[in-house]
């Protein structure tokens, strides 16, 4: 058995940080690591919406609005993930890089291709990263070489649930539903992916209300539908399993039947600056609604694969609404990249953070090693150690990788 023992820092409570010194925790193997002064445990980030095949162009082409930067860049970049090795290469890099990042959950968007998507769900089963995983679902709109017929796009949707299902590992990898965003899929493509969800009893996620021009975009394909929300809803996507990205143009009613259904919010901070054409509500939305919500990179419409990055951008992003109640601090950053992203994805009683009941997924935090990028604190308390890590922290400071009481570091 491994014991750790030391100081232990996570969010049980929205905006709250709670600090347990001299703790012992107990993952399943054999050494006791002490830790030191500088050193700390949080519980493992969880990433809730990333594109695992748009990797390779992260950090490049964001220049254009979204609709323009899906086919110049988004559709023929992931339109090469029908070759496998091209997917295997890709996958391997791609989940030890979140891993090394501290994100020992990740909730992906694949391609529409079967064999690739496998490829992605085996890599995380082997690298020891927990995930949610969807084959992406299209049947229109998109180049003549990347996109499916609605039956195609079916069988591929239920072919990938039951791959993953055989692994029979409910916690450790997840299949999800993964209709593109509406203006790529046709209605009896949302309704029997809607059916599926049922069928199978699992999660469904999308995009949502995300910019000026995917909104136009619905509302020139669907003049009479009132919103993205209420399409999704009347197909049978909106469930307590519902992981919608972005969400930044929802109005009050679309997020109160979201939130009547159960059905959650990926906050994508980083990517939303570049695309989305607002903010993101999300202190308010909380607060009249108590929507779920949890954070996310949205590689490559965010430039970065590591969470770090969204929680600070999610509070820099929340500094631009002017009435200070609105804003995020870093602690319910935190929280949203923890537990509240874990309640979202259906994980609270599995993850998030540290309870008996609980597995153990928990990240090392090592403030002193010899490349960490912090090199001056001029006080020690507990908070502002953590503080310090979550704004100028980085992978150098994530010492070890626990998912499932296992060391997964990479
Ligand atoms: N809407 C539809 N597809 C995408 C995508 O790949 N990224 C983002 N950010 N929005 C989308
Ligand atoms: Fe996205």
């Amino acid at each position: 058995m491994t014991i750790i023992y030391g100081t232990i820092v996570h969010t049980p409570i929205k905006g709250q940080l709670e600090v347990l010194l001299n703790a012992l925790l107990l993952p399943g193997d054999t050494k006791v690591h002490y830790l030191s002064d500088f050193q700390f445990i949080i519980p493992g980030l969880i990433d809730t919406h990333i594109h695992a095949p748009q990797y390779p162009f992260t950090g490049t082409c964001t220049d254009l609005p979204l609709t323009e930067w899906l086919n110049k860049y988004t559709f023929p970049c992931e339109g090469k993930f029908e070759d496998t090795e091209w997917a295997k290469t890709v996958y391997n890099a791609l989940v030890r890089r979140l891993l090394r990042n501290g994100t020992t959950t990740a909730v992906y968007f694949a391609s529409i291709h079967l064999e690739a998507t496998q490829i992605l769900a085996d890599t995380t089963l082997a690298l020891g990263q927990r995930s949610l995983v969807g084959l992406v679902s299209m049947d229109r709109n998109a180049p003549d070489k990347y996109v499916d017929t609605t039956e195609t796009a079916i069988a591929k949707a239920e072919k990938f649930i039951q791959y993953c299902l055989q692994k029979q590992q409910p916690t450790r990898l997840i299949p999800v539903i993964t209709p593109r965003f509406i203006p790529t899929c046709t209605i009896p493509l949302l309704e029997q992916l809607g059916g599926l969800a049922k069928k199978y009893n699992v999660p469904v996620q999308s995009h949502i209300s995300e910019s000026k021009d995917e909104v136009a975009f619905v509302h020139a394909l669907h003049p009479d539908v009132e919103s993205d929300t209420t399409l999704f809803d009347d197909c049978g996507l909106l469930t307590n399993r519902s992981i919608m990205a972005h969400g930044v143009h929802l109005s009050d009613k679309d997020v109160q039947t979201m939130a009547q259904r159960g059905s959650g919010v990926a906050v994508c901070p980083l990517s939303n600056a570049y695309f989305a054409n607002g903010l993101f509500s999300a202190t308010r939305f909380f607060q009249q609604h108590q929507l779920k919500m949890g954070l996310g990179t949205d590689v490559a419409g965010g430039y970065s694969p590591s969470m770090m990055n969204s929680m600070r951008q999610a509070v820099i992003s929340s500094s631009f609404w002017q009435d200070p109640a609105l804003q995020v601090d870093w602690k319910t950053a935190l929280y949203m990249a923890t537990l509240g992203g874990a309640d979202m994805i259906g994980l609270g009683d599995v993850i998030g953070s540290f309870a008996e009941s609980k597995q153990l997924d928990a990240l090392m935090i090592d403030l002193r090693t010899p490349n960490s990028p912090i090199d001056l604190l001029w006080d020690e308390s507990i908070e502002l150690l953590v503080e310090k890590f979550i704004n100028v922290g980085d992978d150098r400071c994530i010492i070890d990788v626990i998912v499932g009481g296992k060391f997964v570091t990479p």
